[in-house]
């Protein structure tokens, strides 16, 4: 795992902004995953303003979503599929074949991972994956002590839980994430583990330097391709 340390959130949001717009350069119908989460909210503009500024063509990309919050429906303000869809998809006027989400309240989960996991293969794997850090270290709903490959429905920690309350303003009943797998994120041809602010520090010190462990599912990518872009906030503990 590569290490970038930025200023601070604005230049980390246009640098990572600048990786995914080389990815869509280089191979216009990329397969692309984005967090939900708060994290990426500033990539998402730097995104919208690379295509009003002609600078990024977003036609023939495809979007895979990370994750779902189970029980949660797409109507629901701080649902996942809310959060990209408002944030980025709609913005960027993507068609609705171009985007692939979780179903948090599908009738059946595992057609639902089935379905994901097609999607993956179909496009020979995810060419870019965005990814935030939970306070835990999960990355989507990869939980602590969890190390799956194909897309999965996981307990949510009491972390996640307690956590979720920042997205929907009060507590709601959930027990369990819907997300890609570790492997299929791991084998994504470009990783970028992002985190920004103090409160990450402590779980950007033990993603990068900490043991390798699924206790703490981000530090999983060390050994691998990935980079973690934080700002110096986040990264004082690791300069
Ligand atoms: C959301 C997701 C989560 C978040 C993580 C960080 O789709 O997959 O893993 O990326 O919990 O959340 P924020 O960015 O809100 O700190």
């Amino acid at each position: 795992m590569k290490l970038e340390v930025f200023e601070n959130s604005e230049i980390v949001d246009i640098e990572v902004a600048k990786k995914i717009i080389h990815v869509i350069k280089e191979k216009p119908n990329a397969l692309i995953c984005i967090a939900g989460g708060d994290t990426p909210k500033g990539v998402f503009k730097q995104l919208i303003d690379a295509q009003k500024n002609n600078c990024c063509d977003f036609k023939e990309v495809s979007f895979i979503s990370l994750d779902e919050w189970v029980g949660i429906s797409d109507e629901t303000p701080g649902s996942c599929k809310q959060t990209l869809y408002d944030g980025l998809y709609t913005p960027l006027n993507l068609k609705e074949s171009q985007i692939h989400f979780f179903n948090g309240k599908a009738e059946s989960m595992i057609d639902e991972c089935k379905q994901m996991d097609k999607i993956v293969a179909e496009h020979d794997g995810i060419d870019f994956v965005l990814l935030g850090i939970g306070m835990n270290g999960h990355l989507g709903f990869n939980e602590p002590g969890t190390n799956t490959k194909n897309s999965s429905v996981l307990q949510l920690s009491p972390t996640t839980k307690e956590v979720s309350v920042k997205y929907f303003n009060k507590e709601l009943p959930l027990r369990y994430g819907i997300t890609l797998g570790m492997s299929q994120l791991t084998q994504a041809k470009n990783i970028v583990l992002m985190a920004t602010s103090e409160k990450k520090r402590e779980i950007v010190n033990l993603t990068f330097r900490g043991e390798k462990t699924n206790q703490v599912p981000s530090s999983l990518m060390q050994g691998t391709h990935a980079i973690l872009c934080v700002d110096e906030e986040a990264g004082r503990d690791i300069k």
